[in-house]
């Protein structure tokens, strides 16, 4: 049975008093520990199929469905289950709290200093990391800092948005390979987005491609990378190959 599935989702939004349809005919099922790769180019809808997924924003037509169940009945359900991390870390951790009120802050109580320092363990810092604001750490502390948050409630799906494309390369392997890692041991479902194909190729078992706001192709990462099927695909390959 899937876990989260969206059903001929799309999403419409308002642009200078115009709507505009970012999204249309998406259908997309992801079951328990499973890890689909979401890319595309700028622009293409893969934040907004993100934000639908997890109840961010309203489709104007189809249904997201949560455990079988439309996530507009218990929003907070999802909320609970699922997590995000966005791709910058410096715009979505509060500059004004130490990194063990962050971490602590899915738990929606007081983390125990052994469960913080778990917490910051097992995304490879210091536990003694909790005490600093985020202004003290880098770029790749900051984003593991994100990581230990989206994962202290023990989510059933985590949603990464771009999570390593503000990181320089060295670190961003690193990244990736906690992501991966955490996802083989804790079996959470990964949902995650990139314009960077070889980054969901390290990760990702699956992957959908996305064009001016509906999936062109999806399949095994193995078969689409090896054999493209649409026109597109074999585009946002030969880009990545030719860097
Ligand atoms: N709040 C909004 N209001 C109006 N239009 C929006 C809004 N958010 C996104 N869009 C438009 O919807 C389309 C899809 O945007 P989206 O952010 O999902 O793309 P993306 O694939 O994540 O792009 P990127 O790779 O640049 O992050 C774009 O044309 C964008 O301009
Ligand atoms: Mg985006």
């Amino acid at each position: 049975m899937s876990l989260l599935e969206i059903i001929d989702g799309e999403v419409t939004y308002t642009r200078r008093g115009e709507p505009f349809v970012a999204i249309r005919d998406v259908n997309l099922a992801i079951a328990p520990g499973d890890r689909v790769g979401i890319v595309g180019g700028s622009g293409s809808g893969k934040t907004t199929i993100a934000r639908l997924m997890l109840g961010l924003v309203q489709p104007s037509a189809g249904e997201v469905r949560f455990g079988g169940r439309p996530i507009a009945e218990d929003l907070s359900a999802l909320r609970r289950a699922a997590s995000l991390v966005f791709q910058d870390p410096n715009s979505s951790l509060n500059p004004r709290m130490r990194v063990g009120r962050i971490i602590e802050e899915p738990l929606r109580r007081r983390g125990t200093p052994a469960e913080i320092a778990t917490a910051l363990e097992e995304v490879g810092l210091e536990p003694g990391m909790a005490r600093r604001f985020p202004h003290q750490l880098s770029g790749g502390q900051r984003q593991r800092v994100a990581i230990a948050r989206a994962l202290i409630a023990d989510p059933q799906l985590l949603v990464a948005d771009e999570p390593v494309s503000a990181l320089d390369v060295l670190v961003r392997a690193q990244v990736l390979r906690l992501i991966r890692d955490e996802a083989d041991t804790r079996r959470f479902a990964l949902a995650m987005i990139s314009h960077d194909l070889t980054v969901v190729r390290q990760v990702c078992n699956r992957v959908v491609v996305v064009h001016g706001g509906a999936i062109v192709e999806e399949g095994p990462v193995g078969r689409v990378f090896d054999d493209p099927q649409h026109e597109y695909t074999r585009r946002l390959l030969d880009a990545t190959l030719t860097l």
